[in-house]
């Protein structure tokens, strides 16, 4: 017999599975035995709520239903039946059942009582079986299918950037170097340096820290793309927001300009929340209840609420105008804080704000400049509890402002040529932004830590699983 996935069981119309067999396979999340009987509930990760099975003692041998506990993975094949109890319409009777692996209950760590986060993800590998991040898995999969069928829907191409590159996009120093180098025998230069063309490409080579230098040539031919891929950030920021491994979303849109670029992100943000109301209904649910009360208040006010659109300077004034004390002090030309983005987005205009035309001295090197010549075409997509989730801009499309910006923040020519050289052969105004998709996880579950919205956090100190 085939099995069912307990999603769609639970699903149905019950009128239309009642006294029909069906076979599910999971893992025992709980076991309740009764005199005559014993209730298993099944879990199988295709939806938060488990099964009931009805397990009728004399059906089965005594020494064979011991052997199934909280943890063990079974299948049983039975009918679905009404069930008594309120919780539930319907239950599953067993007429068989089979083990296909135990789980010795006094090593199993994950017992029916409450975890804190912090010690399930010391078992990272074992913390998809709970019913938290069984529901924070099945969003994340639903937010990326959701980005993809955006951007397809709107002919936007999937364009895939290297993971290994020579070029530091952000040109923040954060990159991990990649090499097969022998490090207890690395080979010198007559000068002393350690003699990179005998490394694997040739070159210094590292992880990308955004593969947006390459989706720009991809938009210059393609017209819209986006990437989707892992990046990498060797900042050592112990943060709930930071992670050394993240996933980003890079559109790249000829022909776009910076209000273009805005409301593109603003109907993104506002498109992959509805398809998370629409997909993941009963997940955020649990969530709202379990650890974030005012969870589906927000995301629902965030959809129907315009965003604000201000520019850095008159952010600036707000901060130094409010009463707050900040930990940070604000001036012009300062970055803006997570504190200073907070204020302005859950204290003073209560919903997202994008903030644009940034000082061009604490953004990088490929922004656009305004006519001022003192800022940059910058935006900056703010959300309430977590701050920057989406950083963007107009990119630089005159050849000679580029190749100036690129000396002034002394980038290496060599790495970036190619780059210039697209402003050289029909360059076309166009912009972009990258989303970080763990922020966004932060912000759709509320969830209050990083390393909680991805399987497995990397972070300084931190790679095990
Ligand atoms: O603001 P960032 O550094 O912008 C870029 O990388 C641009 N190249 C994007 C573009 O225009 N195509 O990073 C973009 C977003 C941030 O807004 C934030 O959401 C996320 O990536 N991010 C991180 N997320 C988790 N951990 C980190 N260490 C992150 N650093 C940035
Ligand atoms: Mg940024």
């Amino acid at each position: 017999m085939q099995r069912t996935k307990i999603k769609e069981i639970l699903n149905s119309d019950p009128s239309i599975i009642i006294d029909k067999e069906y076979k599910v396979q999971g893992w025992v999340r709980t076991r309740r035995d009764s005199k005559n009987i014993s209730f298993i509930a099944l879990n199988d990760g295709s939806i938060i709520n488990h099964l009931q099975i009805v397990v009728d003692h004399d059906k089965f041998d005594e020494v064979f239903l011991k052997k199934i506990t909280t943890g063990s993975a079974i299948g049983v094949k039975g009918k679905i039946l009404p069930s008594p109890a309120p919780k539930q319409p319907i239950e599953l009777h067993a007429d068989m059942i089979e083990i296909y692996g135990e789980c010795p209950a006094d090593e199993y760590p994950l017992q029916k009582k409450h975890h804190t986060l912090e010690f399930l993800r010391e078992i990272a590998h074992l913390r998809p079986r709970t019913n938290t991040f069984g529901a924070i898995f099945r969003i994340r999969h639903n937010l990326s299918f959701g980005i993809h069928k955006f951007f397809n829907d709107k002919g936007f191409y999937y364009f895939h950037t290297p993971i290994i590159t020579t070029s530091d996009c952000e040109g923040a120093g954060e990159m991990f170097r990649v090499t097969t180098l022998d490090l207890y025998n690395l080979p010198f230069t007559p000068e002393g340096k350690i003699d990179f063309t005998q490394d694997f490409f040739g070159k210094e080579a590292s992880l990308t820290v955004s593969g947006q230098l390459e989706g720009e040539l991809g938009a210059l031919a393609l017209g819209e793309i986006y990437t989707f891929g892992p990046t990498f950030r060797a900042e050592n920021s112990n943060t709930t927001r930071h992670l050394a491994e993240f996933w980003m979303i890079e559109p790249e849109m000829a022909f776009y300009d910076l209000k273009d670029n805005m409301d593109l992100a603003e109907e993104f943000v506002k498109y992959l929340i509805k398809y998370l109301l629409d997909h993941n209904y009963e997940d955020l649910q649990f969530l709202n209840e379990r650890y974030d009360k005012a969870l589906l208040d927000r995301l629902n006010h965030v959809l129907d609420t315009p965003f604000e659109r201000i520019s850095y300077t008159d952010a600036v004034e707000i901060l130094k105008n409010s009463k707050q004390n900040f930990e940070f002090p604000v001036y012009w030309g300062a970055d803006l804080q997570s504190e200073h983005e907070r204020y302005l987005v859950e204290k003073y205009y209560k919903k997202p704000v994008i903030i644009i035309d940034y000082p061009k001295e604490i953004k990088a090197f490929y922004m656009k400049s305004n006519d001022d010549g003192k800022t940059v075409r910058a935006m900056d997509v703010l959300v309430p509890r977590v701050g920057e989730i989406i950083g963007g801009s107009q990119r630089e499309d005159d050849y000679d402002k580029l190749f100036k910006r690129i000396e002034e923040s002394q980038v290496p020519i060599e790495d970036v040529w190619w780059y210039l050289e697209t402003r050289k052969f029909g360059s076309a105004p166009h912009s972009g932004f990258g989303l970080g998709f763990e922020r966004f996880m932060l912000f759709v579950t509320g969830m209050g830590n990083i390393r909680d919205v991805i399987p497995f956090p990397r972070s300084p100190k931190n790679i095990e699983f």
